[in-house]
């Protein structure tokens, strides 16, 4: 093949990755058969029990208020000031960690905000880490970049417990290798499981990266990808674990990629933010200057009226309560989706990776790219989880289209002799 691009970008292949692009014939389906009548669990995006486009319907409002100059105006660089107050309210809800400063600089969504934290805080050539289980971008994002995510085994044998001795034999190998060192947690509602990490295990890995961070020459650095945290519980039950980084040592740094895309169900208008949270003046400062930095040299800046409008949601107290109300009951949605196929799926003997909360539920399936195939045909629309896993986006599928969505999976993985095992 004939190349124009140069070496360092070739054979990315970006196109494969398009899912976005199925969506089109997917919706042909939905018009002869009817919306509520398909079992689309492709895209993590929330549709509603009539197969409609979700929003939260208050929010959708105040954006559609504004005036022309705050939908189409620049933002500033860092994010409008009430923007970055909403930001911190939104992700932490008043649980900061003890002696914790925060500075918050927006970004074009959490894709955005891991993209910069990758650039800015992990070495060329160096590797980050995160679990085997991982949204597909983690590694790409980083590839753009020279470096590398390697993973650890996120679960025990039995897809019951995370597999703490595997995250700290990976970290501490990590260590041995590299001063500093860079992971991504994407919890609670983890993508693709609905793994909740509880504040026992959390604890566990603080206290491991505590340890670690007496010798001054080592820096740990841990991105908290908050984009589904809204939908695991409640605001005190999702935040309490913030509490093992109070009073963090000041070669610890967390790391909060901010997304509106579900909290806020926009996910089109590309707006988040990367938080940094430090008992350290310098790191805050330098945080500052050198993501800012990034934002110029490369999106420029955020979105202005989604952030014009969650700061005016911020700011008036009855708003903010019909936003929050308005998402609890799509959360309860979810959960009771996600409870729907689990059951079934126990009953029917289909193996899933451990699930709470969430957008999604992952079948693990050696074969899932043909698993993935053969299940379209049957007009059952899912996704693979990386190269093992079926992904079921239980967000997007209406109720009564969850139920006999396990025993269809089941069916084809039996059928075609395909295995469990990975
Ligand atoms: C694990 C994970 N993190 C972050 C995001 C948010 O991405 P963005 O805010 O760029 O839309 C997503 C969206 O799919 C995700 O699945």
């Amino acid at each position: 093949m004939f190349r124009m691009t140069s070496s360092r970008n070739q054979n990315k292949s970006g196109r494969t990755h398009d899912v976005f692009s199925l969506v089109a014939e997917i919706d042909k389906v939905k018009e002869r058969e009817g919306a509520e009548n398909v079992a689309d669990a492709m895209l993590g995006v929330i549709r509603r029990d009539d197969g409609s486009f979700a929003t939260i319907p208050t929010y959708e409002e105040v954006y559609r208020s504004l005036p022309a100059r705050e939908l189409c105006d620049y933002a500033t660089i860092a994010g409008l000031p009430e923007f970055q107050a909403a930001a911190v309210q939104s992700a932490f809800c008043g649980n900061i960690p003890a002696g914790a400063k925060t500075e918050v600089v927006a970004t074009p969504g959490g894709s955005g905000a891991v993209y910069a934290a990758i650039l800015n805080y992990v070495e060329f050539g160096e590797e980050y880490l995160g679990p085997e289980w991982y949204w597909g971008p983690y590694a790409t994002l980083g590839l753009e970049q020279d470096k590398k995510y390697v993973t650890y085994k996120m679960f025990d044998d039995n897809y019951e417990k995370f597999n703490f001795e595997a995250f700290k034999a990976k970290t501490l190998e990590m260590f041995e290798k590299q001063d500093s060192l860079l992971t991504i947690f994407n919890f609670p509602a983890n993508n693709p499981s609905g793994y909740n990490l509880s504040v026992e295990e959390w604890t566990k890995i603080t206290d491991l990266y505590r340890e670690i961070c007496k010798n001054p020459d080592k820096k740990v650095i841990v991105v908290w990808d908050w984009a589904y945290t809204d939908y695991a519980g409640t605001k005190e039950e999702t935040r309490a674990f913030l509490h093992c980084f109070d009073n963090m040592p000041e070669n610890m740094l967390l790391l909060c990629a901010y997304s509106m895309s579900k909290s806020f169900l926009i996910y089109g208008m590309r707006s988040g933010a990367l938080i940094a949270v430090s008992t350290s003046d310098d790191v805050i400062e330098d945080f500052a200057g050198n993501v800012c930095f990034t934002s110029r040299s490369t999106w420029s800046n955020g979105s202005r009226g989604a952030q014009r409008a969650l700061g005016i949601i911020y700011q008036n107290p009855e708003l903010l309560a019909k936003v929050e109300a308005e998402r609890m009951e799509l959360r309860d949605m979810l959960i009771n989706r996600g409870k729907i196929f689990m059951k079934e799926a126990k009953e029917i003997g289909l193996i899933c990776l451990p699930h709470a909360a969430g957008f999604f539920i992952t079948v693990p399936c050696k074969e899932c790219s043909q698993a993935f195939r053969l299940l379209m045909k049957e007009e059952v629309y899912l996704l693979t989880a990386g190269e093992a896993g079926i992904r079921v986006a239980i967000s997007s599928c209406p109720t009564k289209m969850v139920y006999g969505l396990a025993a269809k999976i089941k069916k084809c993985i039996d059928d075609n002799g395909f295995t469990q095992e990975i």
